[in-house]
């Protein structure tokens, strides 16, 4: 595992020269998938209405869409708060897109002060999600944030 600096120079670097939404999006959620150990799916629900839809993600198809205010996603959409789930059996509502999955961590991606929706990560380990992880993916996507034209995208 690489170091924390590194990462987010890599990140950097990866989004140097591209602002599109779609193309960033994605490399980021590949990025995540490539540098975090343990995951089995990582990627982006948007907000659409008063659903969450698919976006750029990596890993086995998933559950499209989400009605908001339902599962981590669609909480963690609604209150624009983090969430870190170390057993997803023991969440209420937890919306099970593939059963291997046993811990959870939701992040919003909040532009100009708008949910735009959210970045998700699942493990088929049991805790996976540290504080550490929150806040170094928090600046990750800052960072995605900053490099990222979102506009095009009609969410803002
Ligand atoms: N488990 C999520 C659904 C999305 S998938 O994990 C890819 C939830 O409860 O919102």
């Amino acid at each position: 595992m690489i170091d924390q600096s590194d990462l987010k120079a890599q990140l950097t670097a990866l989004l140097a020269d591209e602002e599109d939404w779609i193309a960033n999006c994605a490399q980021f959620s590949a990025f995540v998938f490539q540098f975090f150990s343990g995951l089995n799916w990582d990627g982006f629900y948007f907000k659409h209405g008063v659903q969450l839809k698919l976006g750029p993600f990596q890993g086995k198809v998933a559950c499209n869409p989400i009605a908001l205010g339902m599962g981590v996603c669609g909480k963690a959409a609604t209150t624009g708060k983090a969430i870190r789930v170390k057993d997803v059996h023991d969440f209420p509502g937890h919306i099970a897109c593939d059963p291997v999955s046993h811990s959870e961590m939701v992040l919003p991606l909040a532009v100009q002060g708008k949910v735009l929706g959210v970045f998700d990560l699942d493990s088929p380990q049991r805790n996976r999600f540290t504080q550490k992880d929150q806040s170094l993916l928090t600046d990750l996507l800052e960072i995605l944030i900053e490099k990222t034209d979102f506009k095009p995208s009609g969410l803002l």
